[in-house]
């Protein structure tokens, strides 16, 4: 709560950290948190005190499970594998967690807007690319020039169903007052601040901007009812919705900055093309101005001169819409547009490349921005807290299952996570690195019984897909055998030493660090659970098609060979089973791939929601958009699962033609 409280906790908690700073200077670690939670009763839920904490070990762990179901898993396993990815977080772009994150001391961050450090918060890209694209301006020649609408928010002189809001006048002088390009330096390790996953800069409204949504509604009930002040006012002020929606992404950041300053909140973290930070304070010594670059025109680096003044009063055959009548122009004025089309033309090949370029800065990061680490212990999720729909497109956080008394509990927590001293990466599992190996290990496999035993046409007899399916079954089952005489030859009690099924789920998603918190414990769950599924599938499916297998090697008698039927419907079940685990983990690796290697000058593409050198793609809106297509049964867009090469022709085409 903002109250009067606030100053007076912020001081006693100032005090406190500097005391345990003095006495511990050189060791501040998660023991002094519990230090601060245990005199502020903050400790609690997401804390666990380490004297009971029990170990994970192979026998025991399925005692220390936390109830979550497999589909609550799947969709936390996955969130945690599209943390900080670009392609997966366009793929899966609705995010539901708040990741505790951290941005090393050194680390550059760009801004590109006015030319004085911000006084208050602002947004900052991890990649000059982007900056640099957001920076450039410079006026448009030729025929199509009129026609040229500047990356524009959604709805901006096209908004459907509003018949009160006017297409806004173009800017008469138009100035353009980004082309100041900062580069800043953190100063200390950024470690209080929070990544929204999904393509949280979309500026939709199909659940992309929820976490932000939620937290700014909850803050506001906050503040209206904690020292009588509300902000609201701001909300109000725009009457265009279009311009509405974009002042609500900076309404939400003003509040979140103001709620989390008392926690020390450094900021937080999205993506849009490229990873972004909304940093809440440029003049506490956080951050350094390290770069001042004026963003030189194309136009005058080209040494062009300005576009012709083509208006009506200069004389110029224009219709309703400003656009040239071609037909009615003079001689001179087609050899004007001829000159100026023509350069146009060249000054497209250099600005489609600048595109090209923030497309791939963003693209880089398709494996992952490194430079942003995850305290996986302290996240605060929605997931396991509200009903969901099992489409991860259609799975959102403000949903009609989720009560404001949820939410606001839901924020409760997450200020219990801010309460500690920072967050500390290195402390935490990371549980992205266990999940990769999950993923990167089992996809393959998956993929591969698929296309053996659904194939799409297949020349195969019964006993080869046996075969050829229990190749990748029987070497992972060989492992995981218990060896009875061994165990009895030690003495030892049978089952003293790991195997079977629960040994193998239990080796891939054994935590690399000790479990701390409720939130290691829900994860290190939904790991096990969604490992369980995997491993339970290569056994079934392993123990239907191995009597086939052994039956023709002619070597035991069976009956089951001459049993032509049977084994029919063992590869028949085993298909099943193998498209319903595929259809219940949604892994982005087993679905989305692009159709060919890429040349260099290319770039696999995955298309992004909101602004981008690729147009801005409406999720809601089902018009054309490259790359992706719109799901009736949801009613919105999603990205197809064959991606394409592209080059930065592609680039200035498509947006030529869009003109
Ligand atoms: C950046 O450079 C511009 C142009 O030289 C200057 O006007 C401005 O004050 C500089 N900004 C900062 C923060 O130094
Ligand atoms: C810097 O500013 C942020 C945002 O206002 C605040 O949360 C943080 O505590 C400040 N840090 C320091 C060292 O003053
Ligand atoms: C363009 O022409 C109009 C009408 O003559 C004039 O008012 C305006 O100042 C001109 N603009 C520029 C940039 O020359
Ligand atoms: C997820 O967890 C919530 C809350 O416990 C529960 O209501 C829901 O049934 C679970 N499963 C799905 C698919 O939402
Ligand atoms: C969700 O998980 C968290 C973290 O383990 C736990 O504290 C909370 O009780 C769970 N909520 C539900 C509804 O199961």
């Amino acid at each position: 709560m903002l109250s009067n409280n606030r100053s007076a906790t912020v001081v006693i908690l100032l005090t406190l950290i500097t005391f345990i700073t003095i006495l511990s200077s050189a060791y501040i670690s998660y023991k002094d948190v519990f230090v601060l939670g245990k005199l502020y009763d903050y400790s609690p839920s997401a804390n666990q005190d380490e004297t009971t904490n029990q170990k994970v070990t192979w026998e025991t762990y399925t005692e220390l499970l936390r109830p979550i179901d497999i589909t609550n898993s799947t969709t936390l396993f996955n969130a945690v594998y599209a943390a900080l990815r670009q392609a997966s977080s366009d793929i899966h772009p609705i995010g539901l967690s708040y990741f505790p994150a951290m941005i090393p001391k050194g680390t550059l961050m760009y801004h590109a807007g006015g030319k004085d450090i911000p006084t208050g918060l602002e947004w900052l890209a991890m990649d000059h690319e982007f900056s640099y694209n957001f920076a450039m301006h410079g006026q448009r020649y030729g025929r199509n020039a009129s026609n040229f609408n500047h990356h524009g928010p959604p709805g901006i002189g096209k908004k459907k169903d509003d018949a009160s809001s006017e297409p806004p006048e173009p800017p008469k002088e138009f100035k353009w007052d980004r082309k100041h390009f900062l580069t800043f330096r953190a100063t200390r390790d950024l470690n209080k601040m929070i990544y929204l996953d999904g393509a949280s800069a979309a500026k939709s409204e199909t659940g992309e901007m929820d976490t932000q949504k939620l937290l700014s509604d909850v803050i506001a009930y906050k503040m209206e009812n904690g020292d009588g002040k509300n902000d609201n006012d701001d909300d109000q002020d725009n009457s265009d919705s279009g311009k509405k929606f974009v002042m609500a992404e900076r309404l939400y950041a003003e509040r979140i900055c103001k709620w989390g300053m008392p926690f020390g909140l450094d900021g937080f973290i999205r993506v849009e093309v490229g990873f972004e930070v909304v940093l809440c304070d440029f003049l506490n010594g956080s951050t350094e101005l390290v770069s001042n670059i004026t963003i030189p025109n194309l136009n005058d680096v080209l040494g062009l001169p300005a576009p012709a003044n083509v208006s009506k009063a200069t004389g110029w055959p224009l219709d309703g819409e400003g656009k040239l009548i071609e037909n009615e122009l003079t001689e001179k004025q087609s050899e004007i547009m001829d000159q100026e089309d023509y350069w146009q033309s060249v000054l497209d090949e250099y600005s489609s490349m600048r595109g090209f370029d923030q497309i791939r800065a963003g693209i880089v990061h398709d494996s992952g921005d490194n430079r942003i680490q995850l305290d996986y212990r302290y996240l605060i999720t929605g997931i396991n807290r509200t009903l969901g729909d099992i489409n991860p497109n259609n799975r959102r956080l403000l949903n009609d299952h989720f009560s404001f008394e949820q939410q606001l509990l839901l924020v409760n927590d997450l200020e219990t996570s801010l309460h500690n001293d920072g967050f500390y990466p290195e402390l935490s599992t990371n549980w992205q690195q266990v999940i990769d190996e999950i993923v990167d290990k089992f996809a393959p496999m998956i993929k591969m019984m698929d296309n053996i035993l659904n194939p799409d046409q297949s020349e195969m007899t019964i006993s080869q897909m046996a075969l050829k399916t229990t190749r990748y079954t029987l070497n992972f089952v060989n492992r995981f055998t218990g060896n009875d005489n061994a165990v009895m030859i030690s003495t030892r009690n049978s089952g003293e030493f790991g195997f079977g099924r629960q040994f193998a789920v239990y080796q891939y998603t054994r935590p690399l660090a000790d479990l701390v918190t409720d939130s290691d414990y829900l994860i290190w769950s939904s790991a096990v659970n969604v490992v369980t599924e995997v491993v339970d599938t290569i056994y079934n499916i392993h123990d239907m098609l191995m009597p086939i297998v052994t039956a023709d090697l002619g070597t035991k008698t069976s009956d089951y060979g001459e049993d032509k039927i049977d084994a029919q419907n063992a590869i028949k079940k085993s298909g099943e089973l193998i498209s319903s685990l595929i259809s219940k983990l949604n892994w982005i690796a087993l679905d989305y791939k692009c159709d060919r290697k890429c040349e260099w000058n290319e770039i696999c593409y995955t298309p992004s929601w909101g602004p981008s050198p690729m147009s801005w793609a409406q999720p809601d809106d089902n018009s054309a958009s490259f790359g992706m297509h719109y799901d009736e049964t949801i009613g919105r867009k999603v990205i197809n699962k064959e991606l394409k090469c592209i080059n930065a022709e592609f680039i200035m085409d498509y947006n030529n033609n869009r003109l």
